[in-house]
């Protein structure tokens, strides 16, 4: 198919026309020119192929499909091999139902646990965040099926989504909220990036040049289309001038005409709208030419389902009360045992094909008997149900509380109000906590809660929204008969007053301040050494791990290299497990402010018991750099930075360093503004400014009376402008700008 002939026989109108969607999921077709609609389905975490009538809004149903655990879950893997695996089965089921793109990964930084979207989003951490999701990008389109990457950007709360401005620095963004997408588009290539909804510094995204255009395609060679988030146009041809190809949905083509207009007038170039509708065809051609017979096979899907959920659930806690034996009497209290959630509300709601419940499979596991203790859908006290799981609990040997956010405390289109569990939840946990047994916590929930009950319970296991075969994977769990291997993508802080965005969120007006900057998740709570509830990256096993033997292939680096860091990791427990290994780098510099520690590398081994392997993981130059927004562009500095290696970011069991050098501090700006200390420091400069300004210097720190210049004139004199020489320095204006000429040319 020669798709610039094709452009080259439509007309303006109909060039215009593919711009938009036909309706809420297809693209507009041409049949004049053979040119078919293709549709597109939300995820991620299943198929969300909506049939008949559009919404997505979960009002209407979509197919019967099988609901994978959601992205708070399948993060917690840490896993990139089963994310491409979940994509694989993902891209055969779109291909089986003829759809030509998954409407996910959804890779939105968690920048407060009150975003009521956390439960679809990966990580509070950009390397976690990016490496799963190129994962499963690949993994989908291995199977001929495209994705789309999203929100691109800053969109990280519902509140007031549409048109609220998420400002924040440029540092910020591409330290902490690119990152995720860089890497995906540099590893996995996706068919389609969807712009957000937000506004960034007060520009809308689908109408973002900079974003769009110059930091999407130039920098990081992203080759496919833009697509709006549903409804995130505001100035079509604004946002078709910024790069922003496919508004979706269609709106009936009612912004066809200003395009045409637009391009009549001379307000868009033609080449613009050609370039748009080349991207367009492009998507829908490859759609066609990778078309291929598939069946969607439900329960071999959802045994899928079930062993990535097994993967992904985080044992938090466990004060020798886990695994639970079959002979055990246990008590089951709480609604979610019977009831679970399994999913979060909004455009990613599947229609799932068989739910399981824990309590569902009570008979095949154990001696369990269940009380429902409190309502799983809602806030409320019920005397009755809390006297009945009282006395089921006195009866029993060991108590596990299903506890969790109900659906209406967390969803698409709103932030959570508060970080805690609801009422009737935390009060009877604490009063079963009483009776003085055993008492474990089974979470389903999609975002971080405050625990006030943490201290006194033997045992917690993180379920999140573990998908439709949560029943499985919870039950195997408890019972041992699958190894707890999940660890936190995210911080469990103590309370929500502790969280770095607490003052600025949801923010003032239209506008939501970054104040934390790069200090998100961990990077602020490492910084400012406070207590947390359950560190980033924290998750127990039934067995245990030895790390030994590290190894750093190269331990002088130039600016350009990188390193490779490997280690032993040994299974001594009794239990076969799969152990995560995180690679922290600490910049120890002292340059300029870092966080105390940040990602850079993790991977996952599966050990049996007495079983040793060597890992290993590659450290980029990145790695070691970060954003200099004044001079645009990635640096690192000379010196010493340690590498740790942990199995969470607060239980570092390794560590090694590297020394960088040869990096070379961006050359100073020269004008009369610039300090002294600038010239001083760059070795092109240094050494005039010191033979033109000897006597000065002298003079000014303390001349030759002082064996020692005075600390405070030196001070005083680093950070003086060339300027202020007239004050100080007795320099003419003449004098002065000789001496900027001089420097100008020096830099040369
Ligand atoms: C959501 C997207 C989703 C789209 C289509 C929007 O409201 O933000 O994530 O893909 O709707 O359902």
């Amino acid at each position: 198919m020669n798709i610039k002939e094709l452009v080259r026989e439509m007309t303006l109108e109909e060039k215009a026309s593919l711009c938009s969607g036909q309706d809420f999921w297809h693209t507009q077709g041409l049949p004049r020119l053979g040119i078919p609609p293709v549709m597109v389905s939300d995820g991620p975490h299943g198929l969300r192929k909506q049939a008949d009538e559009a919404d997505h809004l979960g009002l209407h149903n979509s197919i019967d499909a099988v609901c994978f655990p959601a992205a708070c879950a399948t993060s917690a893997s840490f896993d990139r091999q089963l994310m491409y695996d979940m994509g694989v089965v993902l891209g055969k089921e779109c291909q089986a139902e003829e759809v030509s793109v998954l409407l996910g990964p959804a890779v939105n930084i968690k920048r407060s646990p009150l975003c009521g979207r956390n439960f679809e989003y990966i990580s509070e951490d950009p390397c976690v965040a990016g490496e799963l999701a190129a994962a499963y990008i690949n993994g989908v389109q291995s199977q001929g099926v495209g994705t789309s990457i999203k929100h691109f950007a800053a969109n990280n709360q519902e509140h007031q989504r549409m048109y609220g401005s998420s400002d924040l620095s440029e540092q910020a963004l591409r330290e902490i909220y690119f990152p995720a997408f860089e890497t995906a588009v540099k590893k996995a290539q996706p068919w389609t990036v969807m712009c957000s909804y937000n506004r960034i510094n007060g520009v809308y995204a689908s109408e973002d040049p900079w974003l769009l255009t110059q930091v999407l395609r130039e920098e990081w060679g992203f080759k496919g289309l833009v697509m709006s988030d549903w409804g995130a146009v505001s100035d079509r041809v604004k946002g078709l001038a910024a790069g922003m190809d496919l508004e979706m949905p269609g709106g009936n083509g009612s912004n066809d005409q200003q395009i045409v207009e637009a391009v009549r007038s001379g307000r868009l170039p033609q080449e613009q709208l050609d370039q748009a509708v080349e991207r367009i065809l492009n998507l829908v051609f490859r759609h066609g030419d990778n078309r291929r017979k598939e069946s969607f096979d439900r329960e071999a899907d959802r045994q899928k389902a079930a062993d990535i959920a097994r993967q992904c659930m985080v044992l938090l806690k466990n004060q020798q009360v886990l695994p639970l034996k079959q002979e055990e009497r246990v008590a089951f209290i709480g609604g979610f045992a019977k009831t679970p959630r399994y999913q979060g509300g909004g455009s990613s709601h599947i229609n799932a094909h068989r739910v399981t419940s824990p309590l569902s499979l009570a008979d095949v596991y154990g001696t369990i008997q269940y009380a429902q203790g409190f309502p799983a859908d809602r806030d409320e006290r019920i005397s009755e149900w809390e006297k009945e799981a009282l006395k089921t609990a006195e009866q029993a040997e060991k108590i596990v509380v299903f506890a969790g956010l109900p659906d209406s405390f967390e969803s698409e289109g709103y932030d959570r109000r508060h970080m805690r569990l609801p009422q009737c939840q935390d009060q009877l946990i604490q009063r079963l906590t009483a009776l003085g047994k055993p008492v474990v916590v089974v979470l389903q929930n999609g975002s971080p809660v405050e625990m006030p009950w943490a201290e006194q319970v033997q045992g917690i296991l993180e379920a999140y929204l573990g998908g439709e075969t949560v029943g499985e994977a919870v039950m195997d769990l408890l019972y041992g008969k699958a190894n707890p291997c999940g660890k936190l993508a995210e911080t469990f802080p103590v309370k929500l007053e502790d969280t770095p965005s607490y003052l600025n969120f949801p923010g003032i007006g239209h506008h939501t301040r970054y104040g934390e900057g790069v200090f998100v998740g961990y990077r602020y709570y490492d910084a400012k050494k406070m207590p947390v509830l359950f560190p980033f990256g924290h998750g127990l096993s039934y067995t245990t791990y030895r790390y030994d033997n590290l190894k750093i292939s190269r331990k002088v680096c130039g600016p350009t290299e990188g390193t490779t860091v490997s280690l032993e990791v040994t299974n001594v427990g009794r239990m076969a497990g799969k152990e995560v290994v995180q690679l922290y780098v600490a910049d120890q510099t002292g340059a300029v402010a870092r966080p105390v520690q940040e990602l850079k590398g993790f991977a996952g081994v599966f050990l049996n018991p007495g079983e040793t392997q060597t890992v290993t993981m590659e450290l980029e130059p990145r790695a070691f750099e970060w954003f200099d927004e004044e001079n645009g562009c990635w640096r690192s500095n000379d010196g010493v930075y340690q590498l740790r290696i942990g199995s969470s970011s607060r239980n570092i069991l390794l560590t090694g360093e590297i020394t960088r050098k040869g990096n070379r501090p961006p050359l100073p700006v020269i004008d009369e503004d610039v300090q002294l200390g600038e010239l001083f420091a760059c070795e092109k400069t240094a050494g005039y400014t010191q033979e033109k300004l000897a006597g000065f210097l002298k003079a000014f720190t303390g001349g030759e009376k002082e064996e020692t210049p005075d600390e405070m004139m030196l001070q005083m004199v680093k950070y003086m402008p060339l300027r202020a020489l007239r004050s100080f320095g007795g320099l003419t204006n003449r004098q002065i700008s000789e001496m900027v000429k001089d420097l100008k040319k020096l830099l040369i």
